[in-house]
């Protein structure tokens, strides 16, 4: 038995000197009722609530009512899942239109998807969409996140509407059988994709990857060159509503499925 442990195997008390740390600790952050009213569980009432029930931990242990949290620090989670958003993090979907660059800044001075959004706090998009390509693009100051969703191997799902060129009977099913098993392209062979024909010539491609200008030189690779390319999907985030050039915040909800989309076991090897 090491010295320090009391005798019969009861469970410790923590030192004093532990005990003062944590005290100081709590007396500084914010009620963590409000963090979470914040971070949209309800009024303060309702988290309260959620809290007294014992739904909510804080690094792992249950929390009582008068708990103080430091949000950059502690791990909150309700039911087991984390409470995602820290203040100041901002999440916007746009359905980006035709014709606008992702890039920060465009040298040529064109309209990027920046214009789109509001200019504070600071965003910069998930991933890039093509010029000629519409659809759901994210735009965050969660740099985090960003690094997750857009890391290769976390197989984020990305799925897009394909009208490409081709005659009367559609695309081929050998065509479409590539597409699915891999397509040899010049930095190498893609990953197996999801690839159905909605109408002849029309298709829905899902790929995990993010490659530049990936679908296009896909079909273009099977013979079928891209007309229209749309982003439908981002994970689990889908909007059919936006127009484009619309945007809207993401909700919380929307957020905590897009962090428990990204593959936990790949964030191990970051
Ligand atoms: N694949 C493309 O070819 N272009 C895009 O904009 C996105 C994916």
């Amino acid at each position: 038995m090491n010295s320090s442990s009391p005798p019969g195997g009861a469970v410790p008390e923590p030192p004093l000197w532990e005990q003062m740390a944590t005290d100081a600790r709590n007396a500084e952050g914010e009620r963590l009722q409000k963090v979470l009213a914040r971070a949209g569980f309800g009024s303060r009432r309702v988290c309260e609530d959620l809290i007294a029930d014992g739904r909510v931990t804080v690094n792992g242990d249950e929390a009582v009512l008068g708990r103080r949290v430091n949000v950059e620090v502690d791990e909150i989670c309700v039911d087991d899942a984390p409470v995602g958003i820290l203040p100041g993090l901002v999440y916007y979907l746009l359905n980006k239109p035709e014709g606008i660059v992702t890039s920060a800044l465009d040298t040529h001075g064109r309209e990027t998807v920046l214009d789109f959004v509001p200019s504070e706090p600071r965003v910069f998009s998930v991933g890039r969409l093509d010029i000629d390509t519409t659809g759901l693009l994210i735009l965050t100051n969660d740099g985090q996140l960003t690094q997750f969703l857009t890391h290769p191997s976390h197989g984020v799902e990305k799925e897009y509407i394909a009208e490409v060129e081709c005659g009367q009977n559609g695309v081929s099913n050998g065509a479409l059988r590539t597409l699915r098993d891999g397509v040899e392209l010049e930095d190498g062979i893609t990953a197996p994709a999801e690839v159905g024909q909605l109408e002849p010539g029309v298709l829905r491609i899902v790929i995990h990857e993010g490659r530049n200008r990936q679908v296009r030189r896909m079909c273009e690779e099977v013979g079928y060159p891209v007309i229209r390319l749309v982003r439908t999907r981002i994970g689990p985030l889908r909007d059919t509503r936006l127009a484009p050039g619309q945007w809207r915040e993401l909700t919380v909800d929307e957020v905590r499925a897009l962090s428990s989309a990204v593959d936990i076991d790949a964030l191990d090897t970051m």
